[in-house]
Formats: C-alpha cells, sequence, structure tokens
C-alpha cells in the first residue's frame, strides 16, 4: 500500500527510539523507500547500521556530513511524509520555537509536506504546561498527532499519556496520510463484522464460525484509504482497528437495529458479518439444568438484515454482501447479489483448504451487478479487504 512512497523517519533521543526500529521494518515491508534521520540523542539509543539495514537506505545523522550541506533542503522537499518517532519534548518544543539546531529540526523547518508526530516522554513532562503549549501551538500549524498512549515508561507503571503508541498503530496513521486522499477520503464506510450470538438461556448461546477477521481487516483498510469508518461487530477477540468507531452487538436484531440507524448517512455498506439465521423461540430466564432429561429447540427465523433494511440506505450508497457457500458457490452467490439488492457480492467456499472462517486468507470470488467477474487468487485477508475496497472505489463517485 506504500509502495514507492518516500517517508522521511525522523528519531529523537527517547527509550521509545527502540520501537521506531519495528516501524522502519514496517514501512520498508509495506514498500515504503524510508530515509531515517537521527538526533544525537537517538543515535546514544539506536545506531545507523540498525535502520540501514531495515530500511535499506541511507542514515542520516549530521548537518555537517562533508557532501551533504544541502540534505536538509533535499530531503524536506523529496520526502511526502515526515514523521517524527519518537518525539521527545526537547524535540517537540524546539520544532515549536522554529530552532533549526541539528538536520531532523532543519529539515523540519523546510518543509512543506505532512508531518506527524509520536510524541513519547516522561508523564509529567507530557503534562506540563510548556509541553501542552508547543503541542498546541505544532497542531494549529496542521502537524498531525499520535499518541502518546497511557501505560509502562522506562521508569515504570504510569496510568497517565507518555508512553509511544505502538509502531503498528503509527503506521496506520503513516498510511492514512499517504494514501487517504482517494476516492474513499471522508466517506461514510459501515462494516458489519464477526457472528451473533442467541441466547437459549442465561448460559448458552447458538452462533457460528465466524472469527470477524475479514470485517476488522476491511475496517482497517478503509480507515487507512480515509474513510470515516463505523465497524458494527458481532462478539469478537480482535482489537479494535486504529481510528476506527466501533459498536458492539450481540444478536441477529441488534445488529439489524444499528444498521438501520446508520444506514441513511452511510456512502458504503459492507455486510461481512455471519448474523445467526435462527433463534431459539423461547428463550430460558434460568438456566436448564442437564438432569431435565432430552431438550428439543424450537427455532424461529431471524430477519435478513440485507433485505429488510433496503429502504433506509442512501441514494448512490454501494452495498457489499458477503456468501460463504459449500458448494455451487458462484451459482448461490449470483442469487443472492441479485435478491438483495447488492452492488458486489464477495463469495467463497467454506470447504475450500486456506478460505472461510478463523483463517488469516481468503480466496474468493466478486461478483459486480453490472456483470464483471473476478476470481481473485488465494490471499491474505488484508489483500481481499484492498481487492473489495478497489471496487467499491470505483464505483463510488465523491
Ligand atoms: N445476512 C443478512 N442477514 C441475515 C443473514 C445474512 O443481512 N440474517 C447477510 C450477510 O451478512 C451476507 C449476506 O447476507 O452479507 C449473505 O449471507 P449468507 O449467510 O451467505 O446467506 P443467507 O442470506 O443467510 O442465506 P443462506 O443461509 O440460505 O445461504
Amino acid at each position: 500500500m506504500l509502495e514507492g512512497h518516500r517517508v522521511l523517519l525522523g528519531v529523537s533521543g527517547g527509550i521509545a527510539s527502540y520501537k521506531s526500529c519495528y516501524l522502519a521494518r514496517a514501512l520498508a515491508e509495506r514498500g515504503a523507500l524510508v530515509t531515517t534521520v537521527l538526533t544525537r540523542g537517538a543515535a546514544e539509543f539506536v545506531g545507523s547500521a540498525t535502520f540501514e539495514a531495515l530500511t535499506h537506505q541511507p542514515v542520516l545523522r549530521s548537518i555537517w556530513e562533508p557532501g551533504h550541506a544541502l540534505d536538509h533542503v533535499r530531503l524536506a522537499q523529496e520526502s511526502e511524509l515526515i514523521v517524527v518517532a519518537p518525539a521527545t519534548a526537547h524535540l517537540i518544543a524546539r520544532a515549536a520555537q522554529g530552532l533549526a539546531d541539528d538536520l531532523l529540526t532543519t529539515i523540519l523547518l523546510a518543509a512543506t509536506v505532512p508531518v506527524l508526530l509520536a510524541p513519547a516522554m516522561n508523564d509529567a513532562m507530557f503534562a506540563h504546561p510548556a509541553t501542552q503549549a508547543n503541542l498546541a501551538a505544532l497542531r494549529s500549524r496542521g502537524i498531525s498527532l499520535v499518541g502518546p498512549d497511557l501505560g509502562s515508561l522506562a521508569e515504570g507503571p504510569s496510568e497517565q499519556p507518555g508512553r509511544m503508541s505502538e509502531p503498528d498503530v503509527i503506521l496506520a496513521h503513516i498510511t492514512r496520510l499517504l494514501a487517504g486522499r482517494g476516492p474513499l477520503a471522508s466517506a461514510r464506510v459501515v462494516i458489519t463484522s464477526g457472528p451473533t450470538r442467541e441466547a437459549i438461556d442465561p448460559i448458552r448461546f447458538l452462533s457460528n464460525r465466524s472469527s470477524g477477521k475479514m470485517g476488522h481487516r476491511l475496517a482497517e483498510v478503509a480507515w487507512e484509504r480515509g474513510a470515516e469508518v463505523t465497524l458494527v461487530s458481532g462478539p469478537s477477540a480482535l482489537p479494535p482497528p486504529v481510528g476506527v468507531r466501533v459498536e458492539r452487538v450481540e444478536t441477529t436484531q441488534e445488529l439489524e437495529e444499528v444498521v438501520r440507524r446508520e444506514l441513511p448517512d452511510a456512502d458504503v455498506l459492507i455486510m461481512a458479518a455471519a448474523p445467526a439465521d435462527y433463534r431459539p423461540a423461547d428463550s430460558q430466564v434460568e438456566k436448564r439444568p442437564k438432569g431435565a432429561g432430552e431438550w428439543s429447540l424450537a427455532l424461529e427465523p431471524t430477519s435478513d438484515i440485507l433485505s429488510s433494511t433496503r429502504s433506509a440506505r442512501k441514494e448512490g450508497s454501494v452495498i457489499v454482501g458477503f456468501a460463504l457457500e459449500t458448494g455451487d458457490a458462484v451459482t448461490k452467490g449470483q442469487a443472492k447479489l441479485e435478491q438483495k439488492g447488492l452492488d458486489f457480492i464477495v463469495i467463497n467456499d467454506a470447504l475450500e483448504p486456506g478460505a472461510g472462517f478463523d483463517e488469516d486468507t481468503n480466496r474468493v470470488t466478486i461478483l459486480a451487478k453490472n456483470g464483471e467477474r473476478w476470481d481473485l487468487p488465494l490471499q491474505s485477508k488484508r489483500e481481499v479487504a484492498a481487492a473489495i475496497l478497489d471496487r467499491v472505489e470505483r464505483y463510488h463517485v465523491t
């Protein structure tokens, strides 16, 4: 997703600079061309060789290196984004004042591209009015911030912000700053995810094997592409994706209510959830003991959410459904595309190895309302999410 994007990674002198190594590696893995600039303090914690090996790009430390006198101007102009992680209290103070007393601050002063800072410092230093005023000044100049988070600091546990955001969180923000200006920028995207649960009694429930992985990956990628994303999630152990508003639901009926409420403002709805199609006709108020002998459950159908909420759709919105089948998948998927009034349907076969619930990969066929068909190879669910959103972007005209 970051293939060929030029990112300047500034690292200032905090212990969190060890986490910047992971960030550098993740950026390089996503295809970004990363030039690292270390401050003198950073070089006390981590060496140039580490970043050079991780990024395969040069690492710069001083404005005075022979032959590099104009590096600050060149780097400020060539980069598409400057990220400083960690940004120490001192670096933040220097940037806020417009000082240019080393290579990194000089680049920041010469830069006209987006800048993202990931502050990291002792919690008292972060709370200090001087730091807060410096951050407010930087924010007012359009500089973006990620974190700091709560949690343990080098000096011990803390309940106050100070700790640098994790590399994957910073990476998501970088991706949104670089890739978030396409057709999905500011679009309102609603994604449903995971299973639902229907209570049999207060202890037992009916559910299915959906893990929520596909919906979570879709929410992640849609947010990185600039969308305002609401993830309506059934029970799931997965962490919430960065930047995404998460609405938790339990039953198919709750899911239906949230979808109906969100739809009138949604530019895109992706129904990746696997809602239970049946629920017990009589949910017991008390736990049924096993001594009660044989037990037959009467089930009643839940409503089909895509069909029952159809009239709440915003005009021109793009609606994507999923179909998990066991055999004859494309024919069944085509029928669902038409019955449910969808723009796209993403079909997969639960019996195929590497595809289906709880896997990290999937092999899908996408059908469009206009008759187009794409048979995609087995790939990660993140790649499948990107492929689905590529097609949604073609339909979604801002
Ligand atoms: N879906 C829905 N409401 C339900 C069940 C499913 O809106 N109560 C949505 C799913 O989120 C998915 C699509 O409908 O996007 C197809 O779901 P699937 O379970 O494959 O099909 P069903 O409509 O449930 O049909 P069947 O179980 O007969 O295959």
